[in-house]
């Protein structure tokens, strides 16, 4: 009880901050602490994130690469309409893989991308093994997503949850980025399972 008290106001401490800063979510604060420490984006770079509604993540991306970058935001549910001119969305169910990269090499005239970020998580019904299930499946294919999207020296940061078969995805990237990295935002709960898969320089 105490526990959730504490860890409740935690995330109250993101969401308002988030609100002061301008983004739709506290989510953003996940890909900025990441970007500190990893160094994912660059200014003028091409990002797209999967899983990118209300768009915390995608502002602070929009940030990151600045007037003569561009980030993609794609997700399944419609979004908001952004003031940030460099950020385009798509309205896409990522399960439908090559639907989704089609309609991304479309807007960006079948231009490689720099990162590829996936924050994609279904909805928790709080049986482990079902939810596990759910978000292996959508980490595996924004996986599959960014292996079509992602240029040689790219990066991706992917959203997943402690279990087994991560193993094997991360034996996955492994075999074309040079740096694997796990990675467990401050923003997370520390009661989540959450972690991010993080791929640097793409052989
Ligand atoms: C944790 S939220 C993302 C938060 C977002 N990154 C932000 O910064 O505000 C997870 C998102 O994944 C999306 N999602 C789940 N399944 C999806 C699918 N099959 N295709 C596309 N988006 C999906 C959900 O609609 C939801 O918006």
């Amino acid at each position: 009880m105490v526990r959730n008290w504490a860890e409740e106001a935690y995330r109250d401490i993101f969401r308002r901050r988030a609100k002061t800063e301008g983004f739709r979510s506290r989510a953003a604060y996940k890909l900025l602490e990441a970007d500190k420490r990893f160094r994912l984006i660059k200014k003028g770079d091409i990002v797209v994130e999967l899983g990118a509604w209300p768009g915390g993540m995608t502002q602070a991306a929009s940030r990151l690469v600045g007037e003569t970058g561009l980030v993609i935001a794609v997700d399944i549910r419609k979004f908001k309409a952004f003031s940030e001119s460099n950020i385009i969305t798509i309205n896409s169910d990522i399960l439908e893989e090559e639907d989704t990269v089609q309609k991304i090499l479309q807007v960006l005239n079948g231009k490689q991308v720099d990162v590829v970020i996936s924050d994609a998580s279904p909805k928790f019904t709080g049986i482990r093994d079902v939810d596990i299930a759910r978000q292996i499946e959508l980490t595996e294919k924004s996986y599959n997503i960014s292996h079509k999207l992602v240029k040689k020296g790219g990066s991706i940061m992917l959203k997943a949850l402690e279990c087994r078969e991560l193993e094997l995805l991360e034996e996955q990237i492994r075999s074309s980025f040079s740096y694997v990295k796990r990675f467990i935002p401050s923003a997370t709960r520390k009661t989540s399972s959450e972690i991010y898969l993080i791929g640097l320089k793409r052989y």
